[in-house]
């Protein structure tokens, strides 16, 4: 009786009404996190759509998503089982696999080896950041002989490989970027892999998309031929590191992933979980840096007064909030039966969080859909540390972003040695424009720039 009373107070979730077949697929739009937002204002914060097949929870805003991610942590700590996340890492993803004893065992795993080799102590942190230094001289050299070169050139390509080379050096030892083309050719592949993988993609919810000739059916073709190239690369090294291991020296992460795995005491991972680790953290860690790279590129020349060290940071931010270049998160799915706002949720439902409306809260920003990087300092000049933590762009709870302070480490020095050694200009026959291509992560449409040295810099940095 008190199972019938509790089951007629949940409340059935609203939202729009599906079509047969397609389901919403139709009204996503361009942009599926403003379309989403858009939903809230009609359905409130917590609502449901249907994609293809799937019923799938949207939520937007602070108080739902905190709700759900923090105060229900395990409960919205899945993925769901779709068919393109078990092609990525050669099906022993971390990011891509569902919440259980073993990707509690990865996760553990892969975030302490990132630690270990980026912040654990004043050793690492300083040669984590010399590899980030090492690289970002080497990007403005490559700038200026664009810039020599072409004129105008787009540096989308460039902060890739710069990206994927600071992973490389950690996970390999090496930066394999420079001097192996296959490698450059590969990451200009890579760029496409969020178009799949990103909330709103009908390749998994709409399996029979597959059976006859459509552009759904070619991204995934394509993510297919992605990740099984891209998963070979890092696979040979690892093997290269498995056939030259030493347990007495670790040469990179790649040793000290090889070492717990294979050599430690935890039997709950098979030791093809080590390529799957490290193709996660290299794949996970350039096209989200090499998007926010571009999009600070862009909205500096775009703004009139150049920008000053101790206004990086807040810039940096306000990069973060306004663009939401990762607008909703890799979608999540439930664990277990929920309610969340008193809606009853099942176990298994898709969730898709949108960052996004987060960001763009009027009530929690003043004026969310204007630049503005000052609003993160206060009367002193200095960063508000509350505001920077309401920005919301890693996600929050398990499934949090286990790279976010290497990824701050390399975005700040990347841009303050950019930017202290060279002056961007746009390209005065294009115009600027703040338009984006949505995926995992929103990229910024084509643009170009030309690159000048600021006095005769150079080496100071080295
Ligand atoms: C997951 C953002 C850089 C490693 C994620 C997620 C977001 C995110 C939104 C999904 C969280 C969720 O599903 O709720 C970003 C942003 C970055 C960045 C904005 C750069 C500005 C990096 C870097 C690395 C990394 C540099 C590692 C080298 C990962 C991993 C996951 C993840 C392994 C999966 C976590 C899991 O499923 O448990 N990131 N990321 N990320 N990120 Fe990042």
């Amino acid at each position: 009786c008190l199972w019938i009373r509790n089951l007629a107070l949940k409340k059935r979730l609203p939202g729009p009404f599906a079509w047969p077949l397609v389901g919403n697929a139709m009204q996503l739009g361009q942009m599926p996190h403003i379309t989403f937002s858009r939903l809230a204002k009609k359905y409130g914060n917590v609502y449901q759509i249907r994609l293809g097949c799937n019923d799938i929870v949207v939520l937007n805003g602070y108080t739902a998503i905190r709700q759900a991610l923090i105060e229900h942590s395990k409960e919205f700590a899945g993925r769901p089982n779709f068919i393109s996340f078990q092609l990525v890492s050669g099906g022993k993803s971390m990011t891509f696999s569902n919440y259980s004893e073993q990707w509690k065992a990865h996760r553990r795993v892969a975030q302490s080896t990132l630690r270990a080799f980026s912040s654990a102590n004043s050793e690492t942190k300083k040669a984590f950041e010399q590899h980030i230094v090492a690289e970002a001289i080497d990007m403005v050299q490559n700038f200026l002989r664009l810039s020599e070169e072409k004129c105008y050139f787009n540096p989308a390509h460039e902060f890739t490989v710069a990206a994927a080379n600071v992973i490389c050096a950690l996970c390999f030892g090496k930066r394999y970027g420079h001097d192996d083309p296959e490698f450059r050719a590969l990451l200009g592949r890579v760029y496409k892999f969020g178009e799949t993988v990103g909330a709103g993609s009908l390749v998994d919810v709409m399996p029979w998309l597959q059976s006859f000739p459509n552009p759904v059916r070619s991204v995934y073709q394509n993510f297919k031929t992605i990740n099984k190239e891209f998963f070979a690369y890092v696979k040979d090294k690892v093997i290269q590191h498995r056939d030259t291991y030493d347990p007495d020296v670790t040469r990179d992460m790649s040793d000290a992933i090889i070492s717990v795995i294979e050599h430690g005491k935890n039997k709950m991972l098979t030791k093809d979980f080590v390529e799957g680790t490290v193709t996660d953290l290299i794949g996970a860690g350039q096209d989200t840096v090499s998007t926010i790279m571009q999009w600070m590129l862009l909205l500096l020349p775009s703004m009139e007064d150049k920008i000053s060290l101790v206004h990086l940071d807040a810039f940096i931010y306000e990069t973060m909030r306004y663009t939401s270049f990762v607008p909703v998160t890799i979608p999540h799915s439930t664990t277990t039966d929920v309610t969340i706002k008193g809606f009853h949720i099942p176990k298994d439902t898709v969730v898709f969080i949108n960052q996004w409306s987060v960001n763009h809260d009027p009530q929690r920003w003043q004026d969310p859909h204007i630049f503005n990087p000052s609003r993160f300092l206060d009367e002193n000049g200095a960063l508000n540390k509350d505001l920077i933590n309401s920005v919301m762009i890693f996600s929050t709870g398990k499934r949090r972003c286990i790279g976010d302070q290497i990824a701050k480490t390399e975005i700040f020095l990347f841009l303050a040695i950019l930017l202290h050694q060279c002056t961007f200009t746009s390209n005065p026959s294009q115009t600027l424009t703040m338009d984006s291509l949505y995926g995992l992560v929103l990229k910024p449409v084509n643009f170009t720039v030309t690159a000048k040295l600021r006095g005769k810099h150079l080496g100071i940095v080295s």
